[in-house]
């Protein structure tokens, strides 16, 4: 009777290592698929880190094969036999020539695998060059990415435009201390189909390069841990031929419409300005609406062409109108661990269904296709 529960207990155990080993083993792979893939490059910038990781990871493996099959040789070779008198084998330490050996072929390979990867590290940092080099500002802030685009004078945020075949080059900061005091902490930004990770410190700029050969929507998100809501910090990239690209400039560069007088609307954009005691929207988002009026960074993303994007919060929402709705309702279930535990990010508003409808009406506005 108990060497039958035993046995069932072990079964249960070997059941749920097998499945544990399954489920960790089908993550890691799942890490390997799909569009957020290094070894799936997209564009020059990401085929060099590629062409590294490559021939590296074959050398580790020769080397872990070797060592291994050292290993299991002499655990067979030289085990305990029954005939065995107890006499250690012979010792090999001080060996001069053998430590010599063991020293200098990784040393050698070290310093063979060290000249294309500072080479990699130059390529990915320093100024391609060339007329057509596209200049992207990128800002981290907790927890969404900012772009800036200084030729054009336009924001925006989480999802970057970029025309194909064209050098981008990123100039790379956090937001800090004397534009918001709780978000001076480093992230880092990562597209690994179209460019290498590159940290964004506050107070100090980085640069990446970055180039999509074909148009598409590349993924990645920061890969630096910046708080609670670090995992909520996604971004895109929605490379497109250039004449597409040119016609998003002239969008992005077009101020917002402003709603007619007396329609719901109109309400919305009213209390976007104006919360009755309220934080309003317009004290951390902006809405560009005239060409006299200088654009500017926000504590938060600029809302002028929100529409134009396919996500929102982060890129991890969908830019529905159920979900604009659910995000101005509660945004700290849209979004945990932002506002509620620390005070930065989306506040709830404590809006009314009334405020909500006009609101969402208002934002659904902001769509220069329209
Ligand atoms: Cu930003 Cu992690």
């Amino acid at each position: 009777m108990r060497e039958t529960r035993q046995t069932r207990a072990g079964s249960r155990r070997r059941t749920r290592t097998v499945t544990g080993i399954v489920v960790l083993a089908s993550l890691l792979l799942a890490a390997c698929s799909g569009e957020q893939n290094a070894l799936d490059p997209a564009g020059p910038f990401a085929q060099g880190p590629h062409d590294l990781i490559v021939p590296v990871a074959i050398i580790a493996a020769v080397v872990f094969v070797l060592v291994q099959g050292l290993i299991i040789y002499s655990v067979i070779r030289f085990r305990t036999r029954k005939d065995d008198d107890g006499s250690l084998p012979v010792q090999v330490h001080g060996n001069t020539r053998l430590e010599i050996v063991w020293t200098v072929i990784p040393a050698v390979i070290l310093a063979v695998i060290a000249v294309p990867t500072v080479q990699g590290i130059f390529e990915q940092m320093d100024d391609p060059g060339g007329d057509d080099v596209l200049a992207v500002e990128v800002i981290g802030h907790r927890w969404w990415f900012e772009y800036y685009y200084p030729d054009y004078d336009i924001y925006t945020a989480n999802e970057m435009a970029i025309p194909t075949d064209t050098p981008v080059r990123l100039e790379m900061t956090a937001a800090d201390l004397a534009r918001s005091p709780e978000q001076g902490v480093v992230h880092s930004f990562w597209i690994p189909r179209l460019a290498g990770k590159q940290d964004l410190v506050p107070g100090q700029t980085t640069f990446l390069n970055m180039q999509a050969d074909e148009p598409g929507r590349y993924l990645g998100q920061c890969a630096e841990y910046c708080g609670l809501s670090h995992v909520n910090m996604r971004a895109r990239v929605e490379a497109m031929e250039p004449a597409d690209f040119d016609t998003w400039v002239e969008q992005q560069s077009t101020p917002a419409e402003v709603p007619e007088d007396g329609t719901l609307e109109a309400d919305g954009r009213e209390l976007y300005n104006d919360l009755d005691g309220r934080q309003a929207c317009a004290s951390c988002h902006q809405v560009w609406e005239d060409e006299g009026d200088a654009r500017a960074a926000g504590q938060g993303p600029d809302l002028t062409h929100l529409l134009s994007r396919e996500e929102f919060a982060g890129a991890i929402h969908d830019m529905t109108e159920e979900n604009l709705r659910d995000w101005l309702e509660d945004p700290n279930s849209m979004k945990p661990m932002q506002y509620e535990v620390n005070g930065i990010g989306m506040p709830d508003l404590d809006l009314s269904e009334e405020e909500l409808d006009a609101l969402v009406a208002y934002l659904l506005t902001l769509d220069p296709e329209s």
